[in-house]
């Protein structure tokens, strides 16, 4: 245990070496400026950090993730819960089923799918609040890995030189039978029907914290924008393969009532599918990012 003296104190445990924290003996449902401003702190320094015991419900969820941010539509293609369009909820227990019902990614093993959340739109979130429901007794970690670790050990020139580049971030494939379904989506109080192609720096600049930080994920960037397709394809498997290196990680087992409380914009995240057909629910809630740059 790790007890860091900063204007307030927190009883914080470092998880791995350059990623995760867990904080203690905070009651998520009542915290003054301070707190949150501590929290804020090791949250930007840790980049994922977890408060065990919570157990919020969808109101105090909310509250708590406002206070370090606004929330966005909980997804925005799926729509939230009943009474919460904020919150998103994800039973992976049916996920294959829903994945089968939207018909364009059937295929999809329980695996691990690296990505970074819904960079696929011009402002992705800046972060999302988990609130663990169901968990098994077993199985379903979720990793995180640190994209500031991941670009730092890179060549500098290499480094220099991805800082050059674009990449387009696109959902069209994974979400348009989705689409077809819900008839619209909704993104920042914007309602669409297409998704459109963004494009995003592949180095970007953390907008807090200035960190220089890797920018693309498996899970929606399709190619980078002034190299040719088998040049871009290449890179960027290098890139998916390098940027989740076990000494860029942290895995974390849940237990109902945690929640976790990731920075979406320096980090990818992936479920560890090896939880078979035990029940695991989790809600989530999605704060407002800006245009990567
Ligand atoms: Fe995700």
């Amino acid at each position: 245990m790790t007890v860091i003296d900063r204007e307030v104190k927190l009883d914080i445990e470092w998880l791995s070496g350059s990623i995760g924290a867990v904080i203690r003996g905070l009651d998520l449902r009542d915290l003054d400026d301070a707190t949150v401003a501590a929290v804020r702190q090791v949250w930007l320094e840790r980049k994922v950090v977890f408060f065990p015991d919570q157990f919020l419900d969808p109101d105090s969820h909310l509250a708590f993730a406002a206070y370090f941010g606004t929330a966005t539509e909980g997804h925005p293609v799926i729509p939230g819960i009943a009474g919460y369009p904020n919150i998103f909820e994800i039973d992976y227990t049916k996920a294959r089923e829903l994945y089968a019902t939207y018909g364009d990614v059937s295929n999809r093993r329980q695996g691990i799918d690296w990505h970074t959340d819904v960079t696929f739109v011009k402002r992705p979130p800046l972060g999302s609040i988990l609130n663990a429901k169901v968990i098994p007794p077993s199985g379903g970690d979720t990793m995180w890995s640190d994209q500031g670790a991941a670009l730092r050990d890179l060549s500098p020139s290499l480094q220099d030189y991805l800082s050059t580049l674009h990449a387009v971030h696109d959902g069209r494939d994974t979400f348009k039978n989705a689409l077809k379904q819900f008839g619209k989506a909704k993104w920042e109080g914007k309602q669409f029907e297409e998704l459109e192609p963004v494009t995003h720096p592949v180095v970007r600049t953390h907008p807090e914290t200035g960190e220089k930080v890797l920018f693309v994920n498996p899970g929606f960037t399709s190619h980078i924008v002034e190299l040719d397709r088998r040049e871009s394809d290449v890179l960027l498997r290098f890139l998916y393969e390098h940027s989740v290196r076990p000494e860029f990680t942290v895995r974390y087992h849940w237990t109902a009532g945690d929640v976790g409380f990731w920075d979406n914009r320096s980090t990818q995240h992936a479920v560890v599918g090896d939880f078979g057909k035990q029940h695991w629910l989790i809600q989530r809630v999605t704060l407002k990012g800006d245009q990567p740059a």
